[in-house]
Formats: C-alpha cells, structure tokens, sequence
C-alpha cells in the first residue's frame, strides 16, 4: 500500500474516531430526551407503557400512576431517578422493577429516562 493511501486511510479512520467521541460525549439535550423516550417506550428496556399513562404513548396500563407533572412530585430529580433505579426502596413489595438494581438498564440509560420522564 502506498503511503499516500496509508495517511489517507488513518486520517479517515481518526475523523471516524473523533465521531464517535464527539457523539459521546456531547449529547445535545434533545437527543437525550429522544433517546430516553426511546428507551421509556421499548418493551424490551424500560416498557413503562406497561404499567404508566405516558402522554402520546399508545395503549398504557394502569398498575402505577400516570407520569405526569414530575417536576411537582419530585423536585429533586435525583429522588427520581433513585425511584427508577430501585422502586423497591420506596416500597418493598412494589410491582415496578427496579431498573437499575437488577441491570434491566444500565446506568446511563437510566439517566436518559430519568431527562425524559422528568420533563413530563
Ligand atoms: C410492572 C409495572 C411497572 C413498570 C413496567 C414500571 N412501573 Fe413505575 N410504578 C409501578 C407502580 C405499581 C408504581 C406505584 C408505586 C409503587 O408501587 O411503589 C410505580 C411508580 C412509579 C413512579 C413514582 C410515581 C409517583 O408519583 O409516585 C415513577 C416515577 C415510575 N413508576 C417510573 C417508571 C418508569 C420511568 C418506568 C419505565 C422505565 C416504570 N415506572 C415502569 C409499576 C411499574
């Protein structure tokens, strides 16, 4: 291989890099909330529908509280998350998983569902 195409390729495959990097680290904060309603609606991740009336989510259940006005329940949004993490904290015999305590999500999609559901 030439060197020409060498440089070529390893500058392509750093600007790849830089890509990623950049995604990663600098989430917009609509994206987060796109990528955490994503998440809150996904049966096979959170699947909150199952159980919570989500404004535009389609067919809800009705075994917890609707997620609305969450900035009034919890002002503190880490108690949200907390709450997302393990319900069983708040309440042992709780039909809600805890999310985080039993890796259903990992840590950082908590966080995106914890952006998306606290501005409902
Ligand atoms: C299997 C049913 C079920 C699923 C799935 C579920 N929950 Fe829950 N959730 C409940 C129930 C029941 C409660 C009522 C409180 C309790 O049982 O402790 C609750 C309570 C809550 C609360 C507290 C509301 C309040 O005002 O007290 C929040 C916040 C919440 N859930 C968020 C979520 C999120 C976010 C998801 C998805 C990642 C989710 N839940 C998935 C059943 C569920």
């Amino acid at each position: 291989m030439s060197r020409f195409v060498t440089a070529a390729l390893a500058g392509v495959i750093l600007s790849l890099a830089g890509g990623l990097l950049a995604t990663g680290t600098a989430m917009g904060a609509d994206d987060a909330m796109a990528k955490g309603r994503e998440l809150a609606f996904d049966r096979k991740k959170g699947n909150c529908l199952a159980c919570h009336m989500i404004a535009d989510g389609d067919l809800p259940g009705n075994l917890g509280p609707p997620l609305i006005a969450m900035k009034a329940r919890y002002p503190d949004k880490a108690a949200l998350r907390a709450q997302i993490w393990d319900s069983t904290v708040s309440n042992p015999r709780t039909t809600m998983p805890p999310f985080g305590k039993h890796g259903i999500l990992s840590d950082e999609e908590i966080d995106l569902v914890t952006e998306y559901i606290y501005s409902l």
